[in-house]
């Protein structure tokens, strides 16, 4: 993804729809910026999308409901990336009242006026009646803005959060539950340290009470505008943000190696199709995953490979089914074996492990092994097994054959 782009909604919970955008962030993965309608009797927007995507956002949004039902837009503070459609649902939507607290206002006026009458202010800890239910307002835990206001929908279950459990990830995912846990802490954490540096000022134990009042509410959904829908992940995301005080705090990126970064992402065309060679002439791999306790496991496995994926199968009982599952995080190896030292070869690969669900890729990876290997011929059909695909991020090529030793390393 190198450009912003906003993706069709989605229902997240019964009366609960996400509007998501992705946002790239060279060298960092990328940042959801999601936007959610919440179907109360007078229906609820918690933010108005990027203002780079505003016109995508107000199409999209319009695909789910008529922009002149809204009845409130939750604003839960006034960054760029949740302000996006609010001029234009505040012409498109005249009963719609902006919620917001005095400063969020004010700093609203900063930048168009906005009637007093389209206004509704609402400090943490009061209460706002949206006809079927009541919904409380918050100060998350962790905000980049003075004004930040979410909620706590009872009926629901839901906690909006605003950017507090926002996340950095590799790739769009639907749910926070298939990122896989490892990479959602390492994603959270890091996102935490670049949104919240104050975070490493606070008092630990006084942290612990903030992030104790959401444990109390027990929320069954965190929504928040940087993490996809979060079920029965509160425990585990108030511990990740626990972390944050105690970690080695961000040092933002200066602009040379920022630029060096940004061209070695540049894949490298001739390591590239090197790489491809060895991949369809290599017969086995071996793949290498990360157990609970974080030790190394090792295996060597029969592949089959196309243009961006390595791809294998295996039983949902097995060891590497549950530890990708909890960890997609793989490294791969092929060695061209030669009788002498000087004339091997070796790939590794570095990359990030997903289930496949489209039957179509199934059957094709199914025929693909089938042809490699005269064992695979016969597969039973799913579910006996599941096929992973492995998304090729970085790779070394060790050629041992070169004059002098040569290990390289480049992106796809
Ligand atoms: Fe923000
Ligand atoms: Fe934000």
């Amino acid at each position: 993804m190198d450009k912003p782009i906003v993706f069709d909604p989605y229902r997240i919970a019964p009366n609960i729809d996400v509007i998501p955008s992705w946002f790239p962030i060279p060298g960092f993965g990328i940042l959801p910026i999601h936007a959610y309608l919440l179907r109360a009797a007078e229906p609820v927007l918690v933010d108005a999308g990027l203002v780079s995507l505003t016109d995508e956002f107000m199409e999209k949004l319009s695909s789910v409901i008529d922009p002149v039902d809204i009845k409130w837009l939750w604003l839960t503070h006034n960054d760029q990336d949740h302000i996006g459609g609010l001029q234009q649902l505040l012409e498109v939507a005249p009963k719609m009242r902006v919620v917001t607290t005095f400063l969020g206002f004010q700093k609203m006026r900063l930048f168009q006026p906005l009637p007093m009458d389209r206004i509704q202010l609402l400090n943490p800890g009061q209460s706002l009646n949206v006809g079927d239910r009541t919904l409380l307002a918050v100060r998350p835990p962790t905000y980049d803005a003075p004004e930040t206001t979410g909620f706590y929908d009872p009926k629901a279950g839901a906690y909006f959060s605003s950017d507090c459990f926002g996340t950095l990830m590799s790739e769009p995912a639907e749910s926070a539950a298939e990122i896989g846990s490892r990479a959602v802490r390492d994603g959270l954490i890091a996102w935490a340290k670049v949104d919240f540096p104050w975070l490493h000022q606070v008092d630990k134990s006084h942290f612990a009470n903030i992030l104790n009042q959401v444990h109390k509410l027990s929320p069954e959904i965190i929504l928040s505008n940087h993490l996809p829908p979060a079920h029965n992940m509160t425990g585990e995301l108030l511990q990740y943000l626990a972390e944050v005080p105690a970690s080695e705090p961000f040092i933002s990126p200066d602009y040379m190696p920022f630029k060096a970064n940004a061209e070695r992402r540049t894949p490298n065309k001739d390591l590239v199709s090197a790489a491809h060679k060895l991949l369809l002439t290599g017969r086995y791999l071996q793949l290498a995953t990360v157990t609970r306790a974080g030790r190394p496991s090792l295996r060597n496995i029969a592949y089959a490979v196309d243009n961006s994926k390595i791809y294998f199968l295996t039983g949902y009982a097995s060891d590497k089914y549950r530890e990708i599952r909890e960890n997609p995080y793989v490294a791969c190896l092929i060695s061209m074996d030669e009788e002498e030292w000087d004339k091997t070869r070796q790939l590794k690969i570095e990359g990030q492990a997903g289930l496949e669900t489209n039957q179509q890729t199934i059957n094709s990876v199914k025929t693909l092994l089938g042809e490699k290997y005269s064992g695979m011929r016969d597969l039973p059909p799913a579910p006996g097994h599941a096929i992973f695909g492995i998304e090729l991020k970085t790779g070394y090529l060790m050629d041992n054959s070169k004059e002098q030793f040569c290990s390289e390393k480049f992106v796809f």
